[in-house]
């Protein structure tokens, strides 16, 4: 029934989206063809049986049993229809194929990250492959959040404490965006990312260069999407402080001493945010200790990149341990 390329619905691009669409489509017609039906009925009656004048008496009604049981039979056998269907297309979203490929989906204020079976992990697209099934297991590290795809017509939310899963099969190569779709804070309009969708041989080839190293401040530029609704690097203040002179200046903090900003206070502001909180903003950070190590070294080599000085002074230890601020 017409769901590509509609005014209503986005494009259907995946196995499932066609089902959902049908089942939203037969919704439609009938809740339609029952409005105009009614009001229809309405008008006509309302017209017939208006009151001609003032001493107009009617006849009394009676009711024909074959109309008071077609509105009780109809209506009860197109609403288990419509159960039965939305049962049954609802079972199908719920049930991925056994041979499902597993990506671990966090949600977090107020990002998304990815995490891969082999332990590849994205912090800005979900890159998939065409034609395969993918099962999504979501959990949060905070509060609710929603996992909303349009054009695969799932969404799903993301609880903390419990793992939820859904799945799609992508039917085309394309960009897709995903939505959070449950009110998780301040920056919940921006908690947003992309499903990529690629071929085979294509998602493959990702794959293997996600697992070649990027020189780390290159990964920790790519990682910084998941921060960058909280953190400009060009000065200017959004929930949290500019990062782009940090490392290396003095930062004062409502909760601790002042200190010189170096790769330990940026490891430890990525893990532990609340341990100091820059004197003017809030204690809203949450703790991405979740992200790999790999990935909080770039990040940390990112920050200290973006800055144009080096800590001096009496801030002894920081920049000996910058390469691998886990070792200790
Ligand atoms: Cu996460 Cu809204």
């Amino acid at each position: 029934m017409g769901e590509n390329g509609s005014i209503w619905l986005p494009d259907a691009s995946s196995t499932l989206a066609p089902e959902v669409d049908a089942l939203w489509w037969f919704v439609f017609w009938a809740s339609t063809i029952l409005f105009v039906g009614v009001v229809a009925a309405i008008i006509y009656y309302a017209t017939k049986y208006r009151r001609r004048d003032p001493s107009y008496v009617p006849d009394p009604a009676y009711e024909s049993k074959y109309v008071e049981m077609a509105w009780i039979v109809g209506p009860t056998i197109l609403v288990l229809i419509v159960f039965t269907w939305g049962a049954n297309v609802f079972i199908k979203l719920n049930t991925p194929p056994p041979d499902s490929y597993n990506i671990d989906v966090r949600g977090q204020q107020w990002s998304w990250s990815y995490t891969y079976p082999n332990g590849v992990q994205s912090t800005t697209d979900l890159v998939v492959p065409v034609g395969r099934p993918v099962k999504l297991t979501l959990s949060s590290s905070d509060v609710l959040h929603s996992f909303f795809v349009p054009e695969f017509r799932i969404k799903m939310d993301a609880i903390p404490n419990r793992y939820t899963s859904v799945w799609f099969e992508a039917t085309k190569a394309d960009t897709f965006r995903v939505y959070c779709t449950e009110y998780c804070g301040t920056a919940h309009s921006g908690m947003s990312s992309n499903v990529v969708a690629v071929s085979e041989s294509e998602f493959q080839q990702w794959l293997q260069d996600q697992n070649q190293d990027l020189p780390p401040v290159e990964l920790g530029q790519q990682s910084f999407t998941q921060c960058a609704a909280c953190h400009a690097v060009d000065g200017s203040q959004l929930i949290g402080p500019a990062l782009n002179a940090v490392y290396g200046y003095e930062r004062a903090f409502e909760n601790a001493d002042p200190l010189v900003a170096d790769e330990n206070y940026i490891r430890e502001s990525i893990v532990n945010p609340n341990a100091k909180i820059v004197s003017g903003y809030n204690p809203v950070m949450p703790s991405f200790s979740h992200l790999n190590e790999k990935t909080i070294n770039g990040l940390v080599a990112y920050v200290r990149s973006l800055s144009d000085r080096a800590p001096s002074g009496d801030s002894s230890a920081g920049s000996s341990a910058s390469q691998s601020p886990a070792a200790e």
